[in-house]
């Protein structure tokens, strides 16, 4: 397993292009299967995650090729099993989305149940609730989901809790159906806009994404296309707190700011600088004096969950006294035991975690533990004194694209050392 040594204390300057946004790719990919021809993809990351969803793609028999970095091509008319395994759903739960597709475009699908997660149970009771009010039969079975419909069919979906994979799923789904769905409380993440946007490229009748109601008039058949993928707010995120820990400037290009607006406020509020620029890029300054702030992770548009252990590394380095809140997942904290070994003064209370801000953190060894946690480590890490040893990486290679690489074209001192514990 590869592990990095990072030496901190270095402001980070320069210019940083944000990559394909990875959870939008994730179902974009996936609705591939409804098209009756080829499907090409571009500004996709290139990740770990998403080379799992193409290998759940071929294992369905679909012709997948890469003519370039971050372009996808993908011929769906090959397709011929149902059934995405259990080696690889465990691997990464966004196999799912394959579901709803699947059930829609050829009336039937196996698909393994994704089992535990470090950050939470993650049911997909509403996943499945939603396929079977709109006729598809389904039993587990031996650990997998075993689907069957004599044909979807459009109703009235309402999920209690926005849910990004279910709203993906079913619009997805309803898209092939007979007749109109209508789903409420629907998640409103841009990644669930940028998938409507694909769908109605392939001619898909979707009215609402972003909103809290989307309406799917169901088509019997779809197209292929050509879609680029949104850039990475989380990835746009993520710089913009590590230009304010190693209290650097950064421009950040390629960034959709309108996607991060929650993020821009909270960090605005701490006291890091964020300009617009005419390009459309982001300036960051992180030189002024910082103060502490109270963060609730919320759906969109609200602070996302997949910034919470970010923005708690910036806290442990502000001065007074933070306080940070998961709303979302049950058991996201894991990043605080290892921010401890880095010097930060976290206290966890429920599902809210008090920080004592420091002056710096003091590098030593961690060890990832999932994709947003691990990023805080290396955040953690780039402001430290000293040298920290970040275990079992692998967690991050799923979801940053190059991360390493584009650090150290800032003046970050980071080192991969591969294999190993
Ligand atoms: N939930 C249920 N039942 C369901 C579905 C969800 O109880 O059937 C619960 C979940 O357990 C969670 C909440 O509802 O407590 C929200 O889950 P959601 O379905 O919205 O999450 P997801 O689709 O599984 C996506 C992202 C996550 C991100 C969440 C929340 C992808 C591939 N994953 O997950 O991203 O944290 O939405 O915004 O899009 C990450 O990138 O690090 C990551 C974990």
């Amino acid at each position: 397993m590869d592990k990095f040594i990072i030496e901190g204390g270095v402001p980070l300057t320069g210019e940083v292009n944000i990559s394909g946004s990875k959870n939008a790719a994730l179902p974009i990919l996936c609705s591939s299967i409804l098209a009756d021809n080829t499907c090409t993809y571009t500004n996709i990351p290139v990740l770990r995650d998403i080379s799992t969803i193409t290998e759940v793609l071929a294992t369905l028999g679909m012709v997948i090729e890469c003519p370039d970095n971050g372009c996808i091509v993908i011929d769906p008319r090959k397709l011929g099993s149902y059934e995405a395994p259990y080696d690889l759903v465990k691997s990464m739960r966004a196999s799912i989305l394959v579901l709803g597709p699947l059930l829609a475009k050829y009336k039937k699908a196996k698909v393994s149940l994704p089992g535990g997660c470090a950050i939470g149970v993650r049911p997909i009771d509403m996943h499945l609730k939603a396929l079977t009010k709109m006729g598809a039969d389904i039993n587990l079975s031996h650990g997998y989901v075993m689907a069957f419909t004599e044909g979807l069919k459009g109703t009235r979906i309402v999920f209690d809790t926005p849910t990004v994979g279910g709203t993906e799923n079913i619009m997805m789904a309803a898209s092939l159906a007979e007749g109109t769905t209508v789903i409420e409380g629907a998640a409103k993440e841009p990644e669930v806009v940028d998938l409507a946007h694909a769908l109605m490229a392939m001619g898909a009748q979707i009215d609402g994404a972003g909103q809290s109601t989307i309406t799917i008039d169901g088509t019997t058949s779809l197209s292929g296309l050509e879609y680029s993928i949104i850039p990475d707010r989380i990835e746009v995120g993520t710089f913009l707190i590590a230009c304010g820990i190693t209290r650097g400037d950064l421009v950040l290009k390629g960034a959709r700011a309108d996607h991060v607006v929650a993020v821009i406020e909270k960090l605005l509020e701490m006291g890091i600088a964020i300009t617009h620029r005419d390009d459309g890029s982001l300036q960051v300054n992180g030189k002024q004096e910082f103060r502490p702030i109270h963060v609730d992770t919320v759906p969109y548009p609200g602070f996302p969950t997949d910034m919470q252990a970010q923005i708690m590394a910036l806290a442990c380095v502000t001065p007074g006294t933070s306080s940070i809140t998961e709303n979302i997942f049950e058991n996201r904290f894991m990043h605080v035991p290892e921010l401890v070994r880095l010097g930060g003064r976290l206290e966890e209370k429920g599902h809210t975690v008090i920080v004592q801000g420091v002056d710096q953190f003091q590098g030593a060894s961690v060890m990832a533990t999932d994709l947003r946690a691990s990023a805080s480590l290396v955040l953690a890490a780039l402001n430290a004194r000293g040298m920290t040893e970040i275990r079992r990486i692998y967690h991050l290679d799923r979801g940053y694209e190059n991360l390493d690489e584009k650090l150290v074209s800032l003046g970050a001192r980071v080192q991969r050392v591969r294999g190993g514990l």
